[in-house]
């Protein structure tokens, strides 16, 4: 498998996650990328913001579970994008740290990045989806909101991945972070940037960062990305930096 696998992973709730592996793929589709994103979140709002009927298409427990051939349901500009839905039902019982890794290898060369939507759910003794994504990836990115809580959630995030590569053979690398639904005049989000980029994680913010917006909501609503339905509005435009700052990365880690 060619495929760069990516995690968009952090604990918090509410901070783009979903919204940004939706918006990320619908970029990599516009540049001619073939791209699979992953509902690995029992919510099912990726497949809900794409559109796609969580309970009567091949879901994600078909791919983990099933021996049948693997089908998608295609979206975004060329159809570039295939998503395999979310199972509100899914249970992590039966499931262990290298379930996905290993359903992963029934898929061949069709595609250039995978997108894993995941839970907001900490690593912790409990197994998680989060947890299983992360150990079938190359790559982990999270989208960050720029209050303390958030802030603080970062620092635990980051010190538990790199004990897991350290002591428990994780071999995904850690991108870094991106602020999402900045509101960019502000004090506290000034103070934030700044703030990260003076830090010694400063190697770990991007750059790019993705304005509030409301189309967001629309786009959710339509059952498509927001860079498919208005590829010249603000939004769309972020997710383009954003992802070409990914891809760049991506690129100079090998
Ligand atoms: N750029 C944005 N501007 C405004 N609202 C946004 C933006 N991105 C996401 N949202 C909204 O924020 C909420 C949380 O986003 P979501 O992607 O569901 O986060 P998560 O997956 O991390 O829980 C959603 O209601 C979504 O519509
Ligand atoms: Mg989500």
């Amino acid at each position: 498998m060619k495929a760069k696998v990516i995690s968009i992973f952090t604990q918090k709730g509410g901070v783009t996650k979903t919204t940004s592996t939706i918006n990320i793929s619908g970029v990599m589709a516009e540049i001619g990328l073939k791209v699979l994103v992953i509902d690995f979140d029992t919510q099912c709002h990726l497949s809900l913001g794409y559109g796609v009927d969580a309970e009567n298409e091949y879901n994600v427990e078909d791919f983990l579970k099933s021996v049948e051939p693997v089908r998608y349901v295609n979206k975004g500009k060329g159809e570039n994008v295939s998503v395999i839905a979310g199972k509100l039902t899914l249970s992590t019982k039966n499931l262990n740290r290298q379930s996905l890794k290993k359903a992963l290898k029934k898929i061949g060369d069709d595609f250039d990045y995978i997108l894993i939507d995941c839970p907001p759910k900490p690593i912790n003794d409990d197994l998680g989806f989060g947890e299983i994504a992360v150990y079938a990836s190359d790559y982990i990115i999270s989208p960050v909101d720029y209050d303390a809580f958030t802030l603080d959630g970062l620092t635990s995030l980051i010190i538990k991945i790199n004990e897991l590569q350290t002591n428990e053979e994780l071999k995904a690398k850690y991108l870094g972070f991106f602020f999402a639904k900045v509101e960019e005049n502000t004090k506290d989000f000034k103070e934030a940037y700044r703030e990260l980029s003076e830090s010694p994680i400063s190697d770990m913010l991007f750059k790019s960062y993705v304005r509030k917006n409301a189309f967001i909501r629309t786009s959710i609503n339509l059952g498509e990305s927001a860079v498919f339905l208005k590829p010249y509005s603000p939004v769309s435009m972020d997710y383009r930096k954003l992802t070409d700052e990914l891809i760049q990365k991506i690129k100079s880690n090998g």
